[in-house]
């Protein structure tokens, strides 16, 4: 089958296209024919090993599976005597980014791994692009403890984690003001957000506003800048480790001492919560926001432009 493998970290051009033997599934495993997958920051982290951390999951001298691709939507071609909930021929889409896979045109998943069968009416692309930026998303708002008729400021509110967390958030009740350039105030105020601060024109520190929520989905502001914006015991939550790691050790020191602060949640990955967001797409109130599509041919340069930091939600990967 076809895949893009790479055998060694490092930039895009360490990924190539080739032929590599199609997985067989085990007993408690489905064989999924791929249709779309998506080219992200995880993978691109994974790839690049920019954070070395990542290499005690991924490999320590080379990456372990060859194969990366975290998010995947399509059939179920054949599956293992020991699978429940799914049957051959059903479309589904799913997340997994320890063994990833879906950059090829078939892979195994597990019958316990984060897959859901794909919501009525919703495109493979649209599914491949379900989860990623969503669960990171998802698991920030949770941490964050933000109720209904609460506010949160989202910072860089058009990536795939920023718009994936302004339509989650509005799905919890909250009130959404959103920072992006001019050119996506349309985009983001269609998403839901009910105050849009074009950060080309206005300083969103000087708004007039404390928020229980600031989140930094695209890890470019920091807890010194913001912490002025919070309530009392408002969190503010970056996607990025932060200058020499601030984020982390801060959010440690933070939860002895209480008051506004920092918090540095760690993702994880389980079947309900991308339940919950197929749930979450079948009632419309979350929709992946989609930028580009590349042919899987083509994927160093999706790499290469997801790399610019300045995707408009995500990159889809057509493999079929
Ligand atoms: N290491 C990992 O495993 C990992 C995994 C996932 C995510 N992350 C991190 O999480 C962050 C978000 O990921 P993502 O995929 O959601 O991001 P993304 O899609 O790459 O975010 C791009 C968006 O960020 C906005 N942006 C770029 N520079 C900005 C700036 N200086 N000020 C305000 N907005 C800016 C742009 O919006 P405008 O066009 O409006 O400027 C663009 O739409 C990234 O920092 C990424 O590295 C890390």
């Amino acid at each position: 089958m076809k895949a893009a493998i790479y055998k060694k970290y490092g930039p895009p051009e360490v990924v190539s296209v080739s032929e590599i033997p199609k997985p067989v599934p085990s007993a408690d495993e489905y064989l999924i024919r791929v249709y779309n997958s998506t080219v992200n920051r995880t993978e691109s982290g994974f790839r690049s090993a920019e954070y070395v951390v990542s290499r005690f999951w991924s490999g320590l001298l080379k990456p372990k599976y060859q194969v990366l691709g975290c998010e995947f939507a399509g059939i179920i071609e054949s599956k293992g005597t020991e699978t429940y909930g799914f049957e051959v021929g059903e479309a589904v889409f799913g997340y997994n980014d320890e063994r990833f896979g879906g950059h090829a045109e078939y892979m195994v998943v597990k019958n316990t791994d984060a897959i859901a069968k794909i919501p009525d009416g919703i495109s493979f692309e649209m599914a491949a692009s379900i989860s990623e930026g969503a669960h990171y998303a998802l698991t920030n708002i949770r941490a964050s403890g933000i109720q209904k008729g609460q506010t949160a400021l989202v910072y860089g509110a058009t990536g795939a984690i920023g718009s994936a967390a302004v339509q989650l958030l509005k799905y919890f009740g909250v009130r959404v003001v959103a920072v992006v350039n001019s050119q996506n105030v349309s985009l983001i105020q269609n998403l839901g957000a009910d105050v849009v601060i074009d950060y080309q024109k206005e300083d969103f520190t000087k708004w007039n506003e404390k928020y229980h929520l600031v989140f930094d989905a695209v890890g470019k502001s920091s807890f010194g800048v913001c912490k002025a914006l919070l309530q009392e015991n408002g969190v503010y939550i970056s996607t990025e480790l932060g200058k020499n790691g601030e984020n982390v050790w801060r959010a440690i020191w933070g939860k002895i001492r209480g008051g506004r602060r920092i918090l540095f949640p760690i993702p994880v990955t389980s079947k309900s919560d991308i339940e919950f967001l197929a749930d979450r797409v079948a009632d419309r109130s979350f929709l992946p926001v989609i930028d580009r599509i590349y042919d899987l041919d083509d994927i160093v340069e999706a790499y290469r432009y997801v790399e610019t930091g300045q995707k408009t939600g995500n990159v889809i990967l057509k493999i079929r």
